[in-house]
Parts: structure tokens; sequence; C-alpha cells
């Protein structure tokens, strides 16, 4: 366990104040002391938060190895506007880590940043899934906090306890948007204003929102084999969401902007393009048709196939977060890309191959209403400004994927039945449901 003393950059300049005066170089917290609450039976290693207004203290938030006892913590803030800051015994509030970047997210955080402290709030909704993190539940640098980024109190206590934010939480799925946007204005709407605000009341020093390239709309169609690379989107894109999805991610990405302009919020905002990788779930074209595939069904197809699309893996999208939090500047937006334009099609034939599939079990559906019919992405600023260009080489991102979907059968199966919900029907346990006919070319 780092020493309770977190320090935030080097320089001596005093912080500015935000709105709620909370400028201060110093600040006590007092974690731990109220017994650590399973948020589920049927996850030991979760905690909630206390509601009790008398207890404003997070429950199992306590070094590991020592008692309930409280403790007071010191957090010295010493960073100020403009100095990014160090990851050097910083607490991060990562939200949404249960899901598919998420969760992998925290695995390169613990992993890569030996000294950083993370607190995992998610809600846990269908694509929530703690089995994700198993590996981790037991690292003492790791807590996780089953709530919903959209409920003030909840939102305002944790936020005491953290120096930096990363914003994951979301309704991801467009496909689920085009049937009911409610749940999307919900969270990624006022889930992100409530994170906001809290963190500009707790004087958090760092507020990242991962927003995403489907805020620029659609780009003509290209075929991805020419040699002329075609408009793509940059930062100075204008916003052009077409789906309900992408129209909440943009509203958050503007909120989170604003915050910066308006309150001095030291905001990021990141926007990428498709990942695709471990812990993916197979409502997602790649691993719903690697899955398919390793089955023998149907590989059902939207429209003619032709949709391109660009696509990165999930791990170069977590070290882009991490260099967006430790390196970023404040108020800029960066994009992430892979790179990699390819065709749906394109994407189902080498998986074909990958798995020895038969081609003929591709099928060709009805295209989904409003289908974007091409994103592609440049990323100047994120490879001037913060060193970042993506490393891994689709074809063989794509052959580990198929692997690691290949050696963990059970996870994809037991995930699978839940995912396919619909987002107003109550969580279910699990049930052997026969594979799902539909796909999303974009989470
Ligand atoms: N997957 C992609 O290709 C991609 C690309 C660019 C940006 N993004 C963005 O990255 C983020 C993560 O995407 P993902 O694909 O991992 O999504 P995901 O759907 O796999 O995970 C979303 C997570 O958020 C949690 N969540 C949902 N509502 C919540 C709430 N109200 N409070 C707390 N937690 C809640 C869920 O339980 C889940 O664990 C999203 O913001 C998404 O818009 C995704």
């Amino acid at each position: 366990m780092p020493p309770p003393v977190t320090s935030l950059g080097a320089s001596s300049a005093p912080r500015q104040e935000n709105r709620a005066g909370r400028g201060a170089a110093s600040q006590d917290i007092v974690y731990g002391g109220g017994g650590i609450v399973p948020a589920n039976p049927m996850v030991p290693r979760s905690f909630r938060v206390s509601r009790s207004p008398s207890d404003a203290s997070i429950q199992g938030f306590r070094s590991n190895g020592c008692s309930g006892r409280r403790r007071p913590l010191r957090i010295v803030r010493e960073a100020h506007r403009g100095a990014p800051p160090s990851l050097s015994n910083v607490r991060i509030l990562l939200t949404g880590g249960a899901g598919f970047i998420g969760s992998n997210l925290v695995r390169f955080l613990l992993s890569h940043r030996t000294d950083v402290e993370l607190i995992n709030l998610d809600l846990l909704t269908y694509a929530g899934n703690l089995e994700n993190l198993a590996d981790v539940e037991e690292n003492p640098r790791y807590r996780f906090v089953h709530g919903d980024i959209a409920d003030p109190e909840l939102v305002r206590e944790v936020m005491e306890a953290v120096d930096v934010v990363l914003n994951l939480a979301a309704e991801s799925h467009v496909d689920r948007s085009v049937v009911s946007a409610t749940p999307f204005v919900r969270t990624n709407v006022t889930g992100t204003l409530v994170l906001l605000e809290a963190a500009l009341e707790a004087g958090v020093e760092r507020f990242v929102q991962v927003s995403t390239d489907e805020v620029y709309g659609e780009l003509p169609w290209r075929d991805p084999t020419s040699a002329d690379p075609g408009p793509r989107f940059t930062e100075e894109t204008p916003l052009r969401p077409r789906s309900p999805y992408s129209a909440t991610k943009a509203a958050a990405d503007l909120l989170a902007l604003s915050y910066h302009t308006t309150h001095d919020l030291d905001v990021i905002v990141t926007r990428c393009s498709n990942n695709y990788g471990p812990y993916q779930l197979p409502e997602k074209l790649i691993p719903l048709m690697i899955t398919h595939a390793l089955e023998g069904a149907p590989l059902p197809v939207y429209g003619d196939g032709l949709h391109v699309r660009d696509w990165i893996h999930v791990e170069d999208h977590c070290r882009g977060l991490d260099l967006a939090l430790t390196r970023g500047r404040p108020g800029a937006v960066y994009n992430f890309g892979g790179d990699t334009e390819r065709t749906n099609l394109n994407v189902v034939n080498q998986i074909v191959e990958a798995v020895g599939a038969d081609p003929e079990t591709i099928t060709f559906v009805e295209d989904r209403p409003g289908h974007d019919r091409r994103y592609a992405i440049s990323f100047g600023p994120a490879r001037a400004e913060l060193g970042w260009e993506p490393r891994i080489v689709f074809e063989e991102g794509l052959h580990t994927t198929v692997d690691w979907y290949r050696t963990h059968e059970e996870w994809w199966r037991s995930v699978r039945a839940e995912e396919y919900r619909h987002p107003d029907e109550p969580r279910r346990s699990v049930s052997p449901d026969p594979p799902p006919t539909r796909h999303s070319t974009r989470p």
C-alpha cells in the first residue's frame, strides 16, 4: 500500500480555486471504519458506499491487511492547472470499470502504474461483469463500488476520496439506443453531469471524459484499399451525431468541455474509434462473429457488409487514456484511432479464415436504420502531444482475440444470455439462450 500522502505534481504554484472554493493546499479525508458491506452476496469483494449521513466514509476503502479502524488520510494537493498530474500515489475514480474497455483499463493501470489506487464505480448493468476483473479483485490497490454515476449523493461521496476521474460508464450499444434512448440520456448525459458537478465541488485534479468518434457522424464511403486516404475526422471536425447513442455521447463530451471553459475544471476529452479485444460482449461485430464462427452458426452481416470502420485494439486505447490522463493538456480533445480501415465483410472474412469456419455461413441481414457508412480518424494531437500511436497491427490483434475467445468459451457463453436482455428488463440468471442473430458494428 502506498503511503497515505498523495502528491500531485511538483510545482509550487498555487492551485486555482474552483467554483466551490476548494483549492486548498491540503485536505483531510477519512477512509474506512464502517466495515465492509458487500453490494451483492454473490460478489464478495464488492463494496457499496454508506448512505447514512452520519457516516460519510466510504466502506471498504482501507489498506489491505489493516484493521477496520478509521485512519486519517491526508491528501496534499500541490498540482495547479496546466501541470499534468503525476500519477504518483494518485487515487483514480474509474467509472464503468466492469465493462469491456473499463476492465481492460483497470488491468492496464494496475500493471503499468504500480503506485496508483483505483476505485471502480459501476452499476453492473447487463454490460458490466465482475468476472472480467476476477484476477484483480484481491489487489489491495483496487476497490469496487457498486452504484450509479447518476446518483448525486453517492457520486459526491466517492469523489471526495479521489484525485482524478476517468469516465467510461455509459450505455454503449447503438442498437439498444434505437429501441429506447431513455437509459442513454440518463447515464450518458445526466450521469456525466452529476460526475462533473461532484468533481468540481470536490476539487479533483483532472477529469477525462471518454467519448467516441461517432460524435462526428459519418464520412462518405470510400474503398479502404484505394490509394487515396480520403477525408478523416480530426479534433476540429464539427460534431454531427446520427444515432441516439452518439447524440448522448456528444452531449456529454460538450458538457465536459463546457466545464473546462466555464468553471476552469481540468477536463480532457478523448474520442476513439472501434475497439476490439478480450472481454468484449458478443453483441458487437468482432466477438459476435468469432463466437458464431466457433459454433458453426450463421454469421449475420448488416446490409451489403461494406460499411467501413477503423479498428483499434483495446490495449492501444488504454495506453492512450493513460497518456491523456498523465500528459494531456487541460481542455484538449484527443482522437485515438487504429489506422486500420476495413469493411465489415473484410473483417468477417478474416475471422472465418482464422477460425477455419465455413464461408457459406455468412448471411446478409436487413441493415440498421441510420447505419453510418464510414468512420475514419486522424490523431495528430495524440501523436504530437502525448507521444501516442497505435502499436498492435490489426491482423495480429485479431488472431490473438480469436484465440482469447477460443480459450474463454465459458466466459462468452455465460455472458451471452445476459447481454441480449432489453435495458428495461430486470437482470436474470444466465440461461442457455440461442445465439443472437444481429450485431452492431459499433459499440
Ligand atoms: N467500445 C468501443 O469501441 C468504444 C469506442 C469509443 C468510445 N467508447 C466509450 O468507451 C466507454 C466504454 O465502452 P465499452 O465498450 O467498454 O462499454 P460497455 O457497455 O462494455 O461498458 C459500460 C460499463 O458502464 C457501466 N454502466 C452503465 N451505466 C452505468 C451507470 N449509470 N453508472 C455506473 N456504471 C454504469 C456498465 O455496467 C458497464 O460496466 C463508453 O463511454 C463508450 O462510449 C467505446
